[in-house]
């Protein structure tokens, strides 16, 4: 697929803060065009590569997401159709999301177009992926957490392995075209990473601005915002699960893991913290 110097890409790890980051990334690009956000589905200002991914794979278990009604086929178009037709399709600039690692992306994409990467702690991420997985048609997952965990950690999940994928960005997190952000610090201090943000695309925005912002991005009204929430997806997701935009803390995972879980987690995170040479911030509060 071509790459192009205009491209904004959002690449996380799925359940990293992308649609979050997503929204205050285009906002910033659009001159804060609240209305034109709200007019128009985050799904379809963004791009999903690698989304086909999820489309062949349920085709091939003839799940029902892709027994598409002919009306609903503008709903489901980002699944149907390969990400490299929409983006050849696209006008400039166009917003890009992906959860695809950098391996699997074109090699020249950092030197050629602008990336924010999202990371985000494993533990608060196989939660929320625990969560999304249940609440997806596919895969469905129907075991418990700990049953979930164990796939995790060994790699058996879709997406993962975990580390491996934050790594490659980790690696490139000095480049002038990357801008590496952790969960943890959109969740510590909003308004800086706004600000840090802004300043990797050169827009510049007031206090006053970036306060109205941040009260945008606040999960409490992010939550009741059908252009982000996923709610039009409402008929597809399996009932009684946790909706998309969930509980949206740090620490979380403390509630799912228990004694045995918190020590193979800890131990595997401190190995591959160590190979990896990632480091996650650390907030006093
Ligand atoms: P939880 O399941 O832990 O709540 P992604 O967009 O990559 O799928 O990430 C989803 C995670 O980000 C979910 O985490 C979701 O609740 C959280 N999230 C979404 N919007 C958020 C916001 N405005 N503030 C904080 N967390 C948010």
């Amino acid at each position: 697929m071509e790459v192009r110097a205009t491209d904004i890409y959002v690449a996380t790890f799925p359940r990293s803060g992308t649609t979050w980051t997503q929204e205050m990334v285009w906002l910033l690009l659009n001159d804060l065009d609240y209305a034109k956000a709200a007019s128009l589905n985050l799904v379809d200002r963004y791009i999903n590569v690698g989304i086909s991914i999820w489309g062949l794979a349920s085709r091939a278990k003839g799940a029902k997401i892709l027994k598409f009604k002919e009306e609903d086929k503008r709903k489901y178009k980002q699944i149907i159709t390969p990400g490299c037709e929409l983006l050849a399709a696209a006008s400039d600039p166009r917003f890009i999301k992906t959860h695809l690692p950098m391996c699997m992306l074109p090699p020249n994409l950092i030197e050629t177009a602008k990336i924010v990467y999202v990371a985000r702690d494993p533990r608060d991420v196989v939660v929320s992926l625990y969560h999304f997985y249940r609440l997806m048609p596919v895969p469905q997952f129907t075991g418990d957490f700990k049953t979930f965990w164990n796939m995790f950690v060994r790699d058996n999940v879709i997406r993962t392995p975990y580390f491996a994928h934050i790594k490659e960005a980790w690696e490139l997190r000095n480049h002038p075209n990357m801008l590496f952000l952790f969960y943890e610090e959109l969740k510590n201090d909003l308004s800086n990473t706004i600000k840090r943000t802004a300043k990797f695309f050169n827009k510049e925005y007031t206090d006053e601005q970036i306060s109205v912002l941040c009260n945008h991005l606040n999960i409490n009204n992010f939550r009741h915002n059908d252009s982000v929430s996923l709610n039009f997806l409402a008929d597809v997701f399996i009932p009684g699960e946790e909706p998309f935009i969930r509980k949206g803390k740090v620490g979380g995972w403390r509630d799912y893991f228990d004694d045995e879980m918190t020590v193979e987690c800890e131990q595997w995170m401190a190995k591959k913290l160590k190979e990896t040479g990632i480091q996650f911030p650390v907030f006093s509060n």
